[in-house]
């Protein structure tokens, strides 16, 4: 008994979906994640990952069967068969691609916006040109909405080939940042000459720095432990050594080291 084609296509199209799902789910090529917005962005690269399987799985699927199915065998001399086209096929190729790409689209977009990247644009608009940012202020019903408040401030200089940490409320000056877990923070960033890029993929969070132009970066970490500062934008001989390290600390080590580096403090008794 024969088993009808398009009965073996749809067995094989479910389980590739399923496969790519599994997949999805279960390898995880990201490091640990350290930040509230991580899981969010994680959601989005489970999600990425899953397609990218499931289309890369098929096209080579595909084309290595075809490459050994259809191979010329040695007694065939002749041309191939006169294929004009096929329009339900046409159809169907261009209309899979655009639904996936459309859907990538809106999913980004709303883990953007659930991640607060739209906020600083919201601000931009409504301050007019080139007023200094209002840091922190109005969130739309991000993540880090009410948590903004409290949010503890920190300037970040980006220069050849380093970062360095300034927290006005102690006067500290660090080239290691130091950040208690649980507590938002934000990011105030300048850069002395190029551009250079802020980037922890432990937090899955990227912001440029940009000289003449201040950039900020708003998160929560979670996780205690220390996770690489990595300069993401080509600024010169050195930009592959420019590196910095955060250090996620419980609220007690946090403040032992605040208050054992704040000139302010050290100033008063
Ligand atoms: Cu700074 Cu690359």
């Amino acid at each position: 008994m024969q088993i009808p084609s398009s009965i073996i296509t749809l067995l094989i199209g479910m389980l590739l979906v399923l496969g790519g799902m599994w997949v999805g789910q279960n390898i995880n090529l990201l490091p640990v994640d350290a930040s509230v917005n991580a899981p969010i962005y994680d959601e989005l690269f489970q999600v990425l990952f899953t397609i990218g399987t499931v289309l890369f799985v098929g096209i080579v699927g595909l084309l290595v069967f075809s490459l050994i199915r259809f191979r010329r065998r040695s007694d065939q001399i002749g041309d191939g068969i006169a294929i004009e086209g096929n329009l339900p096929l046409e159809i169907f190729w261009t209309a899979v691609p655009a639904v996936v790409v459309l859907f990538v689209g809106l999913y980004s977009y709303d883990i953007y916006d659930r991640m607060g990247g739209m906020v600083p644009l919201a601000h931009d608009h409504m301050d007019g040109a080139h007023e200094e940012r209002v840091w922190g202020g109005i969130s739309s019903g991000s993540v880090q909405a009410g948590e903004i408040g409290n949010a503890l401030p920190i300037d970040v200089t980006a220069m050849q080939f380093a970062f360095l940490f300034h927290y006005p409320d102690g006067d500290i000056i660090s080239g290691e940042l130091h950040v208690p877990a649980g507590r938002p923070i934000t990011l105030r960033m300048e850069a002395k000459d190029v551009i250079h890029a802020f980037w922890v993929p432990e937090f899955r969070l990227k912001q440029d720095v940009i000289p003449g132009q201040p950039t900020q970066l708003s998160f929560t970490p979670t996780r205690p432990g220390r996770y690489p500062i990595v300069c993401a934008e080509l600024c010169g001989p050195y930009h592959g050594g420019m590196r910095s390290t955060v250090v996620v600390e419980e609220q007690d080590a946090w403040d032992a080291w605040f208050s054992s580096n704040a000139k302010t403090d050290a100033a008063n008794t």
